[in-house]
């Protein structure tokens, strides 16, 4: 039986910051290229050259202004603030690679499914099959409100409302048969119609008649990545994830998500091998330990506290201005410690008393995720450990430096995952799917 093999997926934004909020300041990152198709072009042929199984856009269709009820400190200091839209980036990175997955993120409480099903299917046909769909059902008032929404959804609703957009940009896609395109030149028989049929979908929300336009792509239907670490994010996952992420610290603490959610997937009658989870890593690298070490705090020392306030204000809904950056963080309201994932920072900084300037630069050198820090031996002894002991399929890595963290990541980490027999040397599958499953 073939050994089981370890994926990587790469964590892109068109953003200053996307989880290190101290790497665009870096005298080797390639910030003011940002704006240039090279760019995108480049890391596209380091992640294929690194064998990656795909990489993805994150995205945020808005400008967090809570903190100071501004959004000076977001734009001013290089934020989470997604310049580019990846729809018109993954073309252009889809025609320099020929392997790699393309995934973006689109949300589900925003789009109709109709434009959404015609872009992926398109986008899938110009990538010849390798495009996946991060799909979110977005909880931020300052996206919604760019849509004209102004009370947004509560979760449940909005996850109820995703299984429908899926439930029915999956009719939209089947609305075309697999050769009902006949291009017969003799005869003038373009298509055959009796290969396309209405999708004819009514929903409590949503509701769409169909054909798509678009002829069936090679994937049928785009990879469907998803990051719901809730009960009812979690169930959606089970039934449409294909890459599923997540944020967890402890060893056992992802066993344990891993052993739950895979649990799940038997309920939709899904085999546990058909999505791969992948816990969110950061990774600094260096010739030995200690130059790892130091190359860690220099990056981490770039973050600005200010900025780290900014940005967990958006994440927490809350202006973190109204407080002393010096404030003991246990002397704030206990609400804070409420909000899913910002629970690990918020109650671990607790434990170590920290103030809320300096909770703030530990979020903004990493977003919560955990950062791996070593020699590249060390880096593949860590994610093999995780990998072998099935507390993860894979992982998805962030940049702590652009492009260099993933340069080299690639130079020295991924020949030691291959020598140790658990990451590929070669793609063998025609699609981002066939990959995944190889
Ligand atoms: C690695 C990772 C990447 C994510 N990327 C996005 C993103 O690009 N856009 C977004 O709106 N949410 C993003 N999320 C948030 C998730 O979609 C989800 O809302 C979150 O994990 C909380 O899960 P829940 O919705 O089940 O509570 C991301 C989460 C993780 C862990």
């Amino acid at each position: 039986m073939a050994k089981r093999q370890m994926h990587l997926v790469a964590f892109l934004m068109t953003s200053p910051s996307s989880h290190h909020h101290g790497a665009w300041r870096h005298p080797e990152s390639d910030i003011d290229q940002m704006m240039r198709p090279e760019r995108w072009e480049h890391i596209a042929r380091v992640l294929e050259a690194g064998k990656f199984d795909a990489l993805f856009f994150a995205d945020l269709n808005g400008l967090y202004d809570l903190f100071e009820g501004r959004f000076d400190t977001m734009v001013g200091k290089g934020g989470q603030i997604c310049l580019l839209d990846p729809t018109v980036l993954l073309p252009i990175m889809a025609r320099v690679t020929r392997h790699i997955g393309l995934g973006l993120t689109y949300s589900t409480t925003f789009h109709h499914p109709f434009g959404a099903a015609r872009m992926l299917a398109t986008l899938d046909h110009m990538s010849n099959g390798r495009v996946a769909w991060n799909v979110v059902t977005s909880a931020s008032v300052v996206e919604a409100r760019n849509y004209g929404i102004t009370d947004m959804p509560d979760k449940a609703t909005r996850y109820d409302r995703a299984d429908e957009v899926l439930e029915a940009c999956c009719a939209l896609w089947d609305s075309w048969e697999d050769g009902a395109l006949l291009f017969d030149k003799a005869n003038g028989d373009f298509a055959d119609p009796s290969k396309v049929r209405y999708a004819d979908y009514e929903g409590r929300w949503i509701r769409t008649r169909g054909p798509l336009g678009t002829p069936r792509s090679p994937q049928g239907r785009p990879v469907i990545m998803q990051a719901g670490s809730s009960e009812r994010g979690r169930e959606f996952g089970a039934r449409w994830g294909e890459l599923v992420f997540t944020l967890q610290h402890e060893k056992s603490d992802m066993q344990a998500f891993y052993q739950d959610f895979k649990g799940r997937m038997g309920t939709y009658g899904r085999s546990p091998e058909s999505c791969a989870i992948l816990p969110s890593i950061d990774v600094v690298i260096g010739e030995t330990e200690s130059i790892a070490r130091e190359r860690a705090a220099y990056v981490n020392s770039l973050v600005d506290t200010r900025l780290g306030m900014a940005q967990m204000s958006g994440h927490l809904g809350t202006d973190l201005s109204r407080f002393d950056p010096g404030q003991p963080l246990s002397d704030l309201p206990t609400e804070f410690g409420s909000k899913g994932s910002l629970d690990v920072i918020l109650q671990g900084s607790r434990r170590e008393s920290l103030t809320l300037g300096e909770a703030a630069r530990r979020f903004a050198t990493s977003e919560l995720c955990p950062q791996v820090v070593g020699t590249p031996e060390q880096v593949a002894d860590h994610f093999c450990d995780l990998f072998l002991d099935h507390a993860c399929d894979g992982f998805i890595l962030t940049p702590t430096l652009f492009p260099g963290m993933y340069e080299q990541f690639c130079r020295a980490v991924v020949p030691i995952l291959q020598k140790r027999g658990v990451f590929r040397r070669e793609y063998t599958g025609d699609t981002l799917r066939a990959n995944l499953q190889g």
